[in-house]
C-alpha cells in the first residue's frame, strides 16, 4: 500500500476503447462481480442517465449466470431532481429502482438516492452527505458525464471542493434530460447531488461515455486544464480512474494512440 492506495493501481487515469456500450458493459460488470466476491457489503456508486444502462444490464445477468449473492450489497446514487411527486417514473428514485434494484436483486434498504422532496429539502444534502461517510464509503462510482462536462449533477463552475448539495441545473442539462420527461418544462430547475469533493472520495471512478456528442468532454476531463469550468476534469485529481469509451468518445484525445498501447500491454495481474 502507498497511503490508502493499493500498490496494483496505477496513478493515472486508465482509458479503454471498447467496441460498443454492451462490451463497455461486460468489461465493467466483471469488475464489479469480483469486487462483491471479495466484500460481500460492497458500496456501489449509481450514476443514472442512458450511459450507465449497459453497465446495470451486463451485471444483472453476469450476477445471476454466477448466482452471486447481492443482499449485503449497498449504493448510493449521485443525485435527484428536487421538487417531483413521489413515484414520478422521471425521478432518479424511480429510474434506480428500476434500472437498478430491481433487476439486479438488490435489498431495496440497502440503496440510497438523495431526498428531493421539498418538505426535507433543508437538511436532505447534510443527511445524505453524512449517510455516505457512515458507511465507509463507495467502493466504486460509476459516472457518465454531461455535455457540459458535468459529473453528478455538478454544473460547470462547481467548486472542487464541493459536498452534497442542492443546484441549479444549466439549460443545456434540462434540454438533454427532457427526453425523459412529457415537455421541456416539465423538468426541474433545481437538484441535489453529491458533490466533486464527495464523488473523489470514492475508492475506484470508472467514468462511461458513448458517442460523439461526448467527445469534447471526454477530451476535456482526462487531458483538458484542471479547472472548475469543466467538472470532469476533476477526475485527474483521483488515484483510481478508469474510463471506458467507444472510438466516437475517444475520438478527440490527442494521447489516444497511446492509451491504446498501454492497454494492450496491461499486466495482467494488474486489474481494472
Ligand atoms: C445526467 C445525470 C448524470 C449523467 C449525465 C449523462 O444529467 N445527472 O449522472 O451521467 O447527465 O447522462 P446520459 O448518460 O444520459 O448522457
Amino acid at each position: 500500500m502507498i497511503g490508502a492506495v493499493p500498490v496494483t493501481v496505477v496513478p493515472l487515469a486508465e482509458v479503454v476503447v471498447v467496441e460498443n456500450e454492451s462490451a463497455a458493459g461486460e468489461l465493467v460488470a466483471r469488475s464489479i462481480v469480483a469486487l462483491i466476491a471479495a466484500k460481500p457489503d460492497a458500496v456501489l456508486g449509481l450514476a443514472t442517465g442512458l450511459t450507465a444502462l449497459p453497465i446495470y444490464r451486463a451485471l444483472a445477468r453476469t450476477l445471476a449466470d454466477n448466482l452471486v449473492d447481492v443482499s449485503r450489497v449497498r449504493g448510493f446514487a449521485l443525485d435527484e431532481y428536487v421538487g417531483l411527486p413521489a413515484g414520478h417514473p422521471g425521478s432518479y428514485r424511480s429510474v434506480i429502482t428500476r434500472e437498478v434494484v430491481e433487476p439486479l436483486g438488490l435489498t431495496p434498504t440497502n440503496v440510497h438516492v438523495p431526498d428531493g422532496d421539498l418538505a426535507g429539502i433543508q437538511t436532505a444534502a447534510l443527511n445524505y452527505e453524512q449517510a455516505l461517510l457512515e458507511s465507509g464509503g463507495v467502493d466504486v462510482q460509476i459516472l457518465g458525464i454531461g455535455r457540459t462536462g458535468h459529473l453528478g449533477f455538478n454544473e460547470p463552475g462547481s467548486s472542487f471542493g464541493s459536498i452534497t448539495r442542492i443546484k441549479t441545473l444549466t439549460e443545456k442539462t434540462r434540454a438533454d434530460n427532457a427526453r425523459f420527461f412529457d415537455s421541456p418544462g416539465d423538468v426541474p430547475l433545481h437538484c441535489i447531488t453529491q458533490g466533486i469533493r464527495t464523488i473523489l472520495r470514492a475508492r475506484h471512478l470508472v467514468v462511461l461515455a458513448f458517442g460523439e456528442s461526448k467527445a469534447d468532454a471526454i477530451a476535456a476531463a482526462i487531458e483538458g486544464p484542471i479547472t472548475a469550468s469543466q467538472p470532469g476534469s476533476a477526475i485527474q485529481f483521483h488515484p483510481h480512474v478508469t474510463v471506458v469509451v467507444d472510438e466516437a468518445a475517444a475520438s478527440k484525445l490527442a494521447n489516444l494512440a497511446y492509451y491504446k498501447h498501454a492497454w494492450l500491454h496491461k499486466p495482467p495481474w494488474q486489474g481494472l
